[in-house]
């Protein structure tokens, strides 16, 4: 089998970089284990009488644990270019609302018209998939927050700040979970280098991680929050976009948007290619997941365009790991031209 691409990130002391004193965290910030439990944590506090309004292309897996604090609406927000329809976004005071960087691509412009009309509903963007975008770092917003291992190779970490210096709340609960992660990230690189270890066994560990961080408001663990700020995020950055674009350009897709665009997300014409091509990538040993499912039986927006299109999309694991070899091989096992973003329509 030759090397895979995507999966969970493994350890790699190749991207610490001198500590500087210019952090690219926000100045005053709190690091809990998850995005989610950020979140939690931060709903909590807020209690809001009204609802918390998500975006319909969105984690269904956060929108039900956020759902057990809070009461959901939806509003529309496609993976589509279109950005977030806020005609469809009926928040009032005493609401919450959840914005989002979708896949990165986006600049927040709408949403600081939005809040400068809305002054009195409190706007949580999520910068999960660019947490140090210039949206990010110029953000207007209540609050923001950034689950900090979609992007950066760490076992865990949910950055939490405020740009109007709201009091934030603090982490809560022992962590745990990141322990096995970060076992995991350690066998996972001696398994790249050529280590006889047992795959099943840090794939076992990486699972048990994930199911013990699930939602966690723990603080993060001693890992992350040592790592976090000599990690070199910028070259980081900096590799994972080169390759996006490159692979973008192989596949004859249009040029991406975003500065630091997460990923790159295909569509496919119907649930059976979507599904034939994720079978196609993993017998090729390369680890395509879906953001996000939205399955009709269980928690969903009831935005049948959001539903229909999480169900044709899957995300190429394009990130900083990729080399060119690897984007070449990737390309290779795709084949056939592949469509990317849907158009707006
Ligand atoms: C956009 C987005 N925000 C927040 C989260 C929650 O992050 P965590 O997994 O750290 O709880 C996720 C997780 O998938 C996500 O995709």
């Amino acid at each position: 089998m030759p090397r895979e691409i995507g999966s969970e990130f493994h350890w790699d002391p190749s991207y610490l970089t001198a500590a500087t004193d210019e952090s690219p965290l926000p100045a005053r910030h709190k690091l809990f284990a998850t995005g989610c439990g950020a979140l939690t944590a931060l709903l909590r506090q807020l209690a809001p009488r009204g609802r918390l309004h998500l975006p319909s292309y969105f984690c269904m897996g956060v929108a039900e644990a956020l759902s057990e604090t809070v009461r959901i609406s939806w509003y529309r927000h496609l993976p589509d270019a279109g950005g977030p329809r806020l005609e469809t976004l009926r928040a009032g005071q005493g609401d919450v609302v959840l914005a989002q960087n979708l896949f990165g691509r986006e600049t927040g412009e709408a949403w600081n018209a939005w809040m400068a009309a809305h002054p009195d509903v409190v706007v949580i963007e999520d910068h999960s998939h660019d947490p140090f975008s210039r949206w990010a770092r110029t953000s207007q917003a209540a609050y923001a927050v950034a689950s900090l291992r979609k992007t950066l190779p760490l076992p865990d970490g949910g950055l939490l700040w405020s740009p109007q210096e709201r009091a934030l709340p603090s982490p809560y609960g022992n962590p745990h979970g990141s322990d096995l992660k970060l076992v995991a990230m350690l066998l996972k690189s001696a398994w790249l280098a050529g280590s006889d270890v047992d795959k099943t066994a840090f794939r076992a560990l990486q699972q048990r991680g994930e199911h013990v961080l699930l939602g966690s408001a723990a603080p993060a663990g001693a890992l992350t929050t040592a790592i976090l700020p000599l990690l070199d995020i910028e070259r980081l950055q900096r590799t994972a976009t080169a390759n996006v674009r490159a692979m973008a350009e192989m596949l004859g897709m249009p040029p991406v948007k975003g500065t630091n665009p997460f990923r790159l997300q295909i569509l496919r014409e119907t649930r059976q290619e979507r599904d034939d091509l994720l079978g196609h990538l993993a017998a090729n040993g390369v680890y395509a997941p879906v953001h996000w499912r939205q399955d009709r039986t269980g928690l969903w927006s009831g935005d049948e365009q959001a539903a229909a299109l999480s169900s044709r999309m899957l995300t190429l694991p394009v990130d900083h790991r990729c080399t060119p070899a690897d984007l070449r091989r990737l390309a290779g096992v795709l084949g056939s031209p592949v469509r990317g973003e849907p158009a707006r329509r």
